[in-house]
């Protein structure tokens, strides 16, 4: 990844949140663009993302290009002194493009296919739209490559959002080839989807098949490989574009990532690399127990893909979306809470979807910068009074996050656990890592996410929830971790397959059996209603094992349930450090103590007691330290500390000196609902 700093895409010279939007000019007039670029400047916008879904315009028919229409609303954001975030229009191809090529309409796994109408209507693999998409991003760079507005490029959008997965022949070829270049033999292939199996063996590459549905089920191998050949296939695209790009202009390249709970489709770990800026999307999914703190997740996953980075919030909502079910309006006060956290967490850029609300199509109730409502609206009151205090905040832009705590995270393994035909359908992966996290973020403790096999030397503590399939390479950096003195907290289903679904035999958990000092004959799930006892006082639910020690002390015992006796949280000292194993799904209060526990006694700075409603996170930068207090409660928080408060002015705990008699009080108080940003005066850890 090249090292393009969000906070200097504006203005190279000086450091500055980028403030802005997605902004779709092809659905208003030439008047408006007008009036919307001073509003822009009255909200300090200084980022537009644009040419978004521009293909049928730039390109109404087929061969002939349009550009007048972008040229002058780029020369208009250019006056107002707006910086671009050029999209390459690639995200929709046009109604021509699906006429002429119906084959490269996407094929669901039933082996229907998709028409034209919404979005996104093509194959990854399909010949026709490489093509076509990369002539246009050619003339589209070719003609603003050089533009001094154009601060960073936007390929296509979301990619893969709704045709991450095409089932179809040309896909299904494009599939060989991918496993060809992994296995290079037939034979390599049947023995890494054991197909030996229900007499699944292959004796031909042209036998092999996209995993489209089948009377039983079918290979988890398989399907797994055809996830991982779909990521790399759209991440193909993407490198096609970027490199498009790169031969016209010099401004750092990006796409908007979906690091969220609801789209899994992309194995991000080997997108990042590609990427000269993090940018995620990220909307409050009210489907969820916690919206918000999986918005915090989200924020730190992606921290996590920029390498500790700062990164930039590419998309999110000003209220409510529309495609869920019920669509949540923010409350007053909520957005700016809700973007500051994004903050707190590593974000030096903000930008919303979109700017100003549509009048037709199916996002028309999506909320935007600008309401149909106009700016006499509490929503555009708060879009301006953000843009203030992204101002204010400018000095922490570039700092990073400080945490001690690592936690792994990997969407090859979201994939693997939660294929079907495994011990219990109530065990996701999402939720088993959101249980672990929620309980760190109640604790007031920050994690930083990181990949499986990550280097984690410079963590206190690592957690790894559910990691179901592990490499062998990946258990191996954990364990020399330990070894070397750090302490680990792995929690059930994990290790127990390889990378291809593999069983590692010999007892569960696998990959991690020698780790943790422990064996486990069999999983003895149970209902969800069950509640099971522990003989510590603490209670856990989903899951148990017939686990024995091997070397591990039980730090607790199941007191009733299917296996009365045996171990449920173990703790085994291994080389200079310390491993502990969670073969059960603790709830939250036990789950909190027992992560608190083992963070204690890992060194970690544990923050008093305060409700888990205050999100307390630090970002530390060579000049100094920063720390958000977030009080989502209904109630005021007062927070002792020394330094000064950057949204309000105020000083707080500041010393008497001997010419200066005066002496503040350090008590901070943040309003229920609110945020403040302390300047510290003394850097703390
Ligand atoms: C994103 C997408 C935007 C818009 C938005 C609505 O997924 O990139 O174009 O559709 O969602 O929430």
């Amino acid at each position: 990844m090249s090292e393009t700093a969000v906070a200097t895409l504006i203005d190279g010279d000086v450091s500055a949140f980028t403030y802005g939007c997605d902004y779709n000019p092809e659905q208003w007039s030439a008047e408006t663009w007008l009036e919307d670029a001073r509003l822009m400047t009255d909200a300090g916008v200084t980022l537009v993302a644009l040419n978004i879904f521009g293909w049928a315009q730039l390109e109404p028919v087929r061969g002939h290009y349009d550009f007048s229409a972008l040229d002058a609303v780029i020369e208009i954001l250019h006056e107002h002194g707006i910086g671009i975030n050029l999209g390459t229009a690639t995200a929709s191809p046009p109604p021509w493009f699906s006429s002429d090529y119906p084959e490269s309409l996407p094929m669901m796994a039933d082996g229907t296919r998709r028409a034209f109408g919404g979005r996104q209507a093509f194959c990854p693999s399909s010949p026709a739209y490489r093509e076509h998409a990369l002539a246009l991003v050619e003339k589209v760079a070719e003609r603003y490559g050089a533009h001094p507005a154009v601060r960073l490029w936007h390929v296509s959008n979301e990619i893969g959002c709704h045709n991450a997965h095409c089932y179809c022949d040309t896909s299904a070829a494009a599939f060989r080839e991918w496993l060809r270049a992994r296995y290079e033999s037939v034979d390599a292939v049947n023995d890494a989807w054991g197909t030996s199996f229900w007499s699944q063996r292959y004796a031909s590459w042209e036998h092999i098949q996209t995993p489209r549905l089948t009377v039983s089920t079918g290979n988890p191998g398989q399907a797994l490989d055809f996830m991982r050949f779909s990521s790399d296939e759209l991440l193909a695209h993407f490198r096609a574009e970027k490199a498009v790009l790169q031969r016209h202009s010099a401004a750092p390249v990006t796409t908007n990532f979906m690091v969220t709970a609801h789209i899994r489709n992309q194995d991000y770990w080997s997108w990042a690399p590609h990427m000269d800026v993090i940018a995620n999307d990220h909307y409050l999914d009210h489907r969820l127990g916690d919206a918000r703190s999986e918005l915090s997740f989200a924020a730190d996953a992606t921290r996590g893909l920029a390498g500790g980075r700062p990164w930039m919030l590419m998309e999110q909502a000003t209220s409510a979306v529309n495609w869920q079910p019920l669509n949540l309006a923010k409350a007053p006060g909520q957005m700016i809470r809700n973007t500051l956290s994004h903050v707190a967490r590593g974000a030096d850029g903000i930008s919303f979807f979109q700017w100003r609300a549509s009048l037709a199509g199916s996002e028309k109730f999506h909320s935007a910068m600008l309401p149909h409502a106009g700016t006499d609206s509490s929503v555009w009151r708060e879009v301006v009074e953000l843009g203030r205090i992204l101002e204010k905040l400018a000095e922490v832009t570039g700092s990073v996050v400080a945490a001690e705590v690592a936690m792994v995270f990997d969407w090859q393994a979201w994939w693997a656990t939660d294929l079907d035909s495994h011990p219990s359908a109530e065990v996701r992966y999402l939720p088993q890592v959101h249980a672990v996290y929620n309980a760190l973020l109640a604790a007031g403790v920050t994690v930083d996410i990181v990949a499986p096999g990550a280097p984690v030397d410079a963590y206190k503590l690592v957690i790894v929830p559910s990691l179901y399939s592990v490499t062998d390479a990946a258990a191996r950096v954990l364990a020399d971790y330990v070894a070397a003195g750090g302490h680990a907290v792995v929690t059930f289903f994990s290790g127990v397959v390889d990378e291809h679904d593999r069983v590692r035999p010999g007892g569960y958990p696998g990959a991690f059996r020698e780790l943790l000092g422990v064996t486990s004959e069999e999983f003895v799930p149970v209902p969800r209603s069950a509640v099971l006892s522990l003989s510590d006082g603490q209670n856990a639910g989903l899951w148990s094992e017939r686990l024995r020690l091997d070397g591990a002390e039980a730090v607790s015992t199941f007191t009733n349930g299917p296996v009365p006796g045996v171990p449920a949280v173990t703790r085994n000292t291994s080389g200079d450090g310390v491993a502990w194993y969670l073969a059960t799904a603790l709830d939250e209060p036990s789950l909190r103590a027992t992560l608190v526990r083992a963070a204690a006694e890992a060194g970690v700075e544990v923050p008093v007691e305060r409700d888990a409603g205050v999100e307390i996170v630090r970002r530390v930068g060579a000049s100094g330290s920063w720390v958000f207090i977030i009080n989502h409660t209904d109630a005021a928080f007062e927070y002792q500390t020394q330094g000064t408060e950057i949204i309000t002015g105020a000083e707080l705990g500041i010393r008497a000196s001997a010419t200066n008699e005066i002496s503040k009080d350090g008590t901070l108080d943040v309003p229920a609902g609110g945020v403040r940003v302390v300047r510290e005066s003394r850097t703390k850890k």
